[in-house]
């Protein structure tokens, strides 16, 4: 699949992201970060639509499907399986499970190297990023300003729950 075949699909493809400053996702398969005000909004702006993850992305929750979404999980093991999703072995194929739903969008959750491969095929990014520096050893892709418009940024203080401060960040692939 090339990126021009990435606009056949009736869906707009949006990826969905925490990262800090330094663009770190995570650390030895967790987020190294408890954000309520963030999982908030990621609920919020998926509900109802397919996400599309890795297999460790999937692991890394707990082996639990969240509720609401259509889960496809990518992975290279062809006995691989888990309760309440739908597995396929590469990105087309996810892509095309995702087809099935008849949704305005779908969103690639991650988690690194799912980004990455996804990259070519995004056309908007929900971004959160958190105003902090936190250590991990995962990170997202440098979103160049040459090739992608913020549409859209909100604010969060810090407070009693959110120990960082965090902006939600709408960024679309410049045409
Ligand atoms: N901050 C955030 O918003 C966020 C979001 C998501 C994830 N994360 C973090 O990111 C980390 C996990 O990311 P990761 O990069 O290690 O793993 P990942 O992208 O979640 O999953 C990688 C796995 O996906 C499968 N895979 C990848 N490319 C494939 C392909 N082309 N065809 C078939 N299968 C393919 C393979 O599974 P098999 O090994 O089974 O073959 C591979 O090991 C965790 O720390 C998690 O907490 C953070």
């Amino acid at each position: 699949m090339n990126q021009d075949a990435a606009h056949l699909f009736p869906f707009r493809i949006s990826a969905i992201v925490a990262a800090t400053r330094g663009n770190v996702i995570g650390k030895d398969n967790v987020m190294p970060w408890h954000l309520p005000a963030d999982l908030k909004y990621f609920k919020q702006t998926t509900w109802g639509k397919p996400l599309i993850m890795g297999r460790k992305t999937f692991e890394s929750m707990g082996g639990k499907a969240l509720p609401g979404r259509p889960h496809i999980v990518i992975t290279r093991q062809m006995q691989w399986s888990a309760p309440d999703v739908e597995v396929v072995h590469n990105l087309s194929d996810a892509f095309r499970a995702a087809a099935k739903y008849q949704t305005s969008e779908v969103f690639v959750t991650g988690g690194a190297d799912i980004f990455q491969q996804a990259w070519a095929y995004l056309q908007r990014i929900y971004l959160t990023r958190i105003h902090a520096d936190i250590e991990g050893n995962r990170y997202f892709p440098h979103i160049d300003p040459h090739e992608w418009q913020l549409i859209r940024e909100q604010y969060h203080e810090a407070d009693e729950k959110n120990p960082y401060a965090m902006s939600f960040q709408v960024w679309e692939r410049k045409r």
